[in-house]
């Protein structure tokens, strides 16, 4: 049995103080991903901007200062860690539900959630109802045969006592976004490393980022160098990680 939408909206709620800790203590592990996202999603000064689901809010220090970032997510627990970004609460809402006006927001971003939900359409039918015409909706996820998949349901799965069995992007999520009414921008896949300064401290980092319970850090560094492969660069190891990158348009609006 894998976890269906709503467990895993639960599950996060458990898995979300590892998480955090882990984004905590190696606080530049995932830059290069977070570097990719800002420089796909090209936040510009001014612009509404919703970064959903923020977990902790990492990606703020990426985006634009002069930018209106709303932090939203689905889980308790991330909304009650994260620090609020100047006077402003992170919004607590379901992803299908999000208390914002229509035409409101001129930026979505999504980053390293959708493969957690089953049924992607009623949120890409809500960010389409949010977004002005001429915004955006940015994605960057796991995509279906990539490498990453093994490592997270075989191995991952294999440890992690809640599971781990993901729905990734594929040539149905561009269909699903048209069906909302996107028009399709952009779609590339970015490989880039997450870095550490040393082995063990990789194997620790991912034990708690993938709420690894059933594992030590050595097997955990045993799967990454079996499943995704690792490298060094002078004094940073880099483990092999990759997204998606997917961008639609809320079409103008034309004529009268
Ligand atoms: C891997 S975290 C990503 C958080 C952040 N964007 C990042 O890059 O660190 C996955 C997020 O998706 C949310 N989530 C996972 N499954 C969900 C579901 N089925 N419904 C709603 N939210 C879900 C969790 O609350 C969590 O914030």
């Amino acid at each position: 049995m894998y976890p269906d939408n709503d467990e895993y909206r639960l599950i996060f709620n458990q898995r979300a103080g590892s998480y955090h800790q882990a984004m905590i203590d190696c606080p530049f592990a995932r830059d290069p991903e977070f570097q990719a996202m800002a420089e796909f999603a090209a936040v510009m000064p001014g612009d509404r901007v919703c970064d959903m689901p923020s977990g902790g809010g990492y990606l703020n220090r990426f985006l634009d200062p002069d930018a209106d970032i709303i932090s939203i997510e689905t889980s308790y627990e991330f909304a009650s860690l994260a620090p609020p970004r100047g006077n402003r609460n992170i919004l607590l809402c379901e992803f299908d539900n999000i208390p914002l006006a229509s035409d409101s927001i001129d930026k979505i971003i999504c980053l390293a959630a959708l493969h957690h939900v089953i049924d992607k359409q009623p949120f890409f039918n809500e960010a389409f109802r949010i977004i002005k015409p001429g915004g955006t909706l940015c994605l960057a996820d796991v995509q279906k045969g990539s490498g990453i998949v093994d490592f997270l349901d075989i191995f991952v799965d294999q440890h992690n006592s809640m599971g781990h069995q993901g729905h990734y992007l594929d040539e149905n999520s561009g269909t699903e976004l048209q069906n909302a009414g996107f028009s399709p921008v952009a779609a590339v896949s970015k490989d880039y490393g997450w870095r550490f300064d040393s082995l063990p401290e990789m194997g620790r980092f991912c034990k708690m980022l993938f709420g690894i319970d059933q594992a030590g850090e050595d097997v955990v560094l045993e799967g990454i160098r079996n499943y995704l492969g690792t490298g060094q660069d002078g004094r940073i190891w880099y483990m092999n990680w990759g997204l998606y990158f997917l961008k639609a348009e809320k079409p103008a609006r034309t004529g009268t």
